[in-house]
């Protein structure tokens, strides 16, 4: 019998889906009495020992001097489970990270250095700029090293260290050189927050707040209730605080359905046209975290002028942002022109129509591809009037 000859090739659209894990992990303390929990991790591959590599955020090592040797002392404990390679490299902490080529181009050549594979394991430990740059690093070096991410900001720990995306800054812009990819593992340790300036310490709870207005009234509520304690950095409080906000990014990253944002909304965005035009605008004096907090706030108070979101939720939002600690003002939100151009470079990021989240209540975010500049700008003059507090803090709330 003859074979039959294969079909012919027709031109067709073939849908695939590629499975993915997301490892997250909460430790009290990884590089002491919870160093299995990371060891574990590190699977071996084939019958050999994974190559691992350890990257360090300058501002921590500087604040917590034991760390290298709690990290050798890590890769002692894990012996003949993994191999070390080295040094525990240094970068600079911040958005210096993500601004210098030349520190990325280390970053690659440290890597090759090391003859690392597809197997090998970075394992970077720093807050979310230095995770985005050496995430980036790794992301492209053999087209995707194994990356293993320990926050050390309560905004990594809460938002961005769960986050698919990694990238630094060229142009001037934020994020413009990037990709997406999931990390290999997430560990949220408590102890690596514990040299945290209150400053940055404060900085993860806007997205806290964020992300509660999003998707869970519940965490909303206990953000109000315990601003106050979450400012004095009560763990009690802190703590869950921190893991119920990185479990809805999570969730929303793992069953949203959109993880590496093709379509052209980006939910968990709301607030941000505005941060990150204001994070620039500052020339990087005001944190991502103080950003958000202020475009939070703003769109919120939008969100009452233009989409019926109740004035007593508005109330709340700002009082809650208030009492962790935020401002909610800088001297660019005079430069409203300025800032404006902010949603166009958000439209040209995601591409597409402008799609920008606002809320009609908590818990009920709406998109919406046209925006009220009139409305807008009495938004951030209103957030701006509250920021100076007293009695037009009570008009502006809503009293
Ligand atoms: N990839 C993503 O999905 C994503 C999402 C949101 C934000 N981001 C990025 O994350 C960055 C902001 O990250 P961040 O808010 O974590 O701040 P950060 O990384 O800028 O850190 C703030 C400062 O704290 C220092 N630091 C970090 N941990 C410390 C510790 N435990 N003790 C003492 N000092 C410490 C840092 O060196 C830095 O100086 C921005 O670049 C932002 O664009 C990325
Ligand atoms: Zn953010």
């Amino acid at each position: 019998m003859t074979e039959k000859p294969p079909a012919p090739a027709h031109d067709r659209d073939v849908p695939f889906s590629v499975p993915f894990v997301h490892r997250l992990r909460f430790t009290d303390d990884v590089f002491g009495r919870d160093w299995k929990v990371l060891a574990d991790l590190l699977e071996p591959s084939g019958d050999q020992p994974p190559r691992v590599q350890f990257w360090l955020d300058e501002c921590l090592a500087e604040a917590r001097p034991d760390l290298k040797a709690r990290i050798r002392s890590f890769e002692r404990s894990c012996e003949g489970r993994v191999q070390p390679t080295g040094n525990v490299q240094v970068v600079p902490g911040g958005e210096a990270v993500k601004n210098d080529i030349l520190i990325f181009e280390r970053m690659l050549k440290v890597f090759n250095a090391a003859n690392l594979d597809r197997r090998s394991y970075v394992v970077v430990i720093g807050g979310g700029a230095v995770l985005d740059a050496v995430g980036f690093a790794a992301s492209i070096a053999h087209r995707g090293l194994r990356l293993v991410r320990l926050p050390t900001t309560t905004l990594a720990q809460a938002d961005s260290g769960l986050g698919v995306k990694s990238g630094v800054n060229l142009f001037g812009k934020k994020n413009w050189l990037g990709t997406f990819g999931v990390p290999w593992a997430v560990v949220n340790d408590a102890e690596l927050l514990s040299t945290l300036s209150d400053r940055d310490f404060r900085c993860g709870f806007s997205e806290a707040v964020k992300v509660s207005l999003l998707k869970a009234p519940s965490l909303f509520a206990s953000l109000c209730e315990n601003a106050p304690r979450i400012a004095r950095r009560e763990p009690a409080v802190a703590s869950p605080a921190i893991r119920a906000s990185a479990q809805l990014h999570l969730d929303h990253i793992t069953r949203g359905g959109d993880p590496f944002e093709s379509d052209e909304a980006r939910p968990l965005d709301f607030g941000h046209w505005s941060a990150h035009k204001l994070e620039v605008m500052s020339d990087f004096a005001l944190r991502h975290g103080e950003a958000v907090a202020i475009g939070v706030a703003i769109d919120t108070v939008y969100s009452s002028l233009v989409h019926g979101f109740p004035a007593a939720d508005q109330k709340r939002v700002l009082a809650c942002l208030a009492e962790l600690g935020f401002s909610l003002y800088h001297p660019a939100l005079r430069d409203v022109q300025t800032l404006f151009a902010g949603m166009e470079e958000f439209r040209q990021h995601l591409g597409g129509r402008l799609t920008l989240t606002m809320l009609q209540g908590v818990g009920r975010p709406i998109d919406v591809h046209e925006m009220d500049l009139d409305k807008m700008r009495e938004a951030i003059k209103l957030v701006s009037r509250f920021a100076r507090g007293g009695a037009e803090r009570s008009a502006v709330a809503g009293d």
